[in-house]
């Protein structure tokens, strides 16, 4: 990867490769593009040459133009291969809404978003501080250590997303499987293809079922209340799954390595229970860990944004993690400070029209996640030196891939 020379205007791939020694910040090519180009000419591997947005004012518009358009046949991947799960890359495939424009996109985005309010979101809390209770429990059941990736971050949003949807959590080894490989960029596109294949097979399958026999659930809710296709409803099944549990996942497991790093702000959450919401904003805005599957757009026509020519038929790539530090718009943004003021205009979740549709739910998740954690827990520590933690780094989202901890038992 090399940066752009001013002068000469060469392109660059998106910086996607951290310091080990700082496994929190973005990459530090990404970082000095914001600071001296917030909106630069980027080269993507199929050879075109697009934009890359790293300035947050910037991010907004773009997100919030629909002179932008998200479909994957017109735009240009900015990963080394591109996304299986969203199609076969000429057109969406059907219920596929995350990769339609409107007004189709709208049609689903409104039947879903009359599933995923707030209201119903809030009642499913007791339910999540049930689950998570009883994951604790098993976990001061055993003796440390224990990696809290596999006995936490993982499980929780696994089991919440599988109850919402209604999809058997028996099944759960099996698509968590499939869905690593099929994210997995490091993976083949066959080896993906046949992943999100098999996921299709089984989402298919659980639909079937489900037409036959009505179930209390969000996808049976869909079956009974819409005129949507198996096909489509099968597709919106699978993207609320993945997008569910990867997602949160990485977020609960890559938050509690940020706590446990940085002890006099995890002291402060601990003693100051108001700073619970806040803490949540300000570990998606620090942590921002949509990053190679960071939101891409392609111009539906020329566009001038901050004095320069986006031209039709061209990719605009945001680099949420520079975004989400812009020393424009948050100050210190390097800092991790859990109660910071306006933490929440972060655009981890996105923005616009295309806005994280499970973002509440992640919201909740992570509120009753890392309290109940380190309530239970209140000795938690790394069982390994802070640079042995591996980090995922050839996936859509960032995480940690393993996160050893123990803690002294009574
Ligand atoms: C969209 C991040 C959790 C479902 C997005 C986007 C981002 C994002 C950045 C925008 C993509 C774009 O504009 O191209 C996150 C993060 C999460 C999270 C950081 C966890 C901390 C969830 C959960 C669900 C979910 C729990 C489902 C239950 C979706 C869907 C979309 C989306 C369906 C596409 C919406 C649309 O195109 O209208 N998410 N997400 N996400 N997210 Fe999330």
């Amino acid at each position: 990867v090399s940066v752009v020379d001013q002068n000469a205007e060469i392109p660059v791939t998106l910086p996607t490769r951290r310091d080990p020694a700082c496994p929190f910040d973005p990459p530090e090519e990404l970082t000095r593009l914001r600071d001296s180009q917030p909106l630069t000419r980027l080269a993507f591997p199929d050879g075109h040459v697009g934009w890359l947005v790293t300035g947050y004012d910037a991010a907004r518009k773009v997100l919030a133009d629909p002179r932008f358009s998200v479909r994957m046949d017109l735009k240009h991947s900015p990963l080394p291969r591109r996304n299986v799960l969203a199609g076969s890359g000429d057109k969406p495939a059907p219920g596929m809404f995350v990769v339609m424009d409107d007004p189709d996109h709208r049609r689903f985005r409104r039947l879903l978003t009359g599933q995923f309010t707030v209201q119903r979101m809030r009642r499913l809390e007791p339910r999540i501080v049930q689950i998570t209770a009883d994951h604790l429990d098993a976990m001061a059941e055993t003796v440390p250590p224990v990696d809290l990736v596999q006995t936490f971050a993982l499980p929780i949003p696994s089991l919440v997303i599988c109850e919402l949807l209604g999809v058997p959590y028996e099944d759960h080894a099996f698509f968590q499987e499939q869905t690593a490989v099929a994210v997995d960029l490091d993976a083949s596109v066959e080896q993906a293809t046949v992943a999100a294949g098999r996921l299709t097979g089984y989402f298919a399958d659980l639909v079937r079922r489900k037409r036959s026999r009505p179930t209390d659930d969000l996808l049976g809710g869909l079956i009974t209340d819409s005129d949507l296709t198996d096909e489509e409803l099968t597709n919106i099944g699978l993207a609320l799954l993945i997008a569910g549990h990867e997602t949160t996942a990485n977020m609960l497991g890559l938050g509690a390595f940020a706590l446990l790093c940085h002890p006099e702000q995890l002291d402060a959450y601990r003693a100051d229970t108001s700073l619970t919401d806040s803490a949540v904003e300000e570990l998606l805005r620090y942590l921002t860990i949509i990053h190679r599957g960071s939101p891409s757009r392609a111009a539906l026509a020329d566009v001038e944004l901050d004095g320069q020519l986006i031209r039709a038929g061209e990719t605009v790539i945001i680099g949420l993690p520079a975004v989400n530090r812009d020393p424009e718009r948050f100050a210190d943004p390097d800092v991790l400070r859990l109660g910071r003021d306006g933490a929440r205009h972060h655009l981890a979740f996105g923005h616009g029209v295309h806005q994280c549709l499970g973002q509440q739910l992640a919201r909740i998740e992570m509120r009753i996640g890392y309290r109940m954690l380190f309530e239970r827990f209140p000795a938690l520590r790394l069982a390994v030196p802070a640079a042995e933690i591996s980090m995922r780094e050839a996936s859509l989202a960032y995480g940690v891939r393993r996160l050893p901890v123990t803690w002294e038992q009574a």
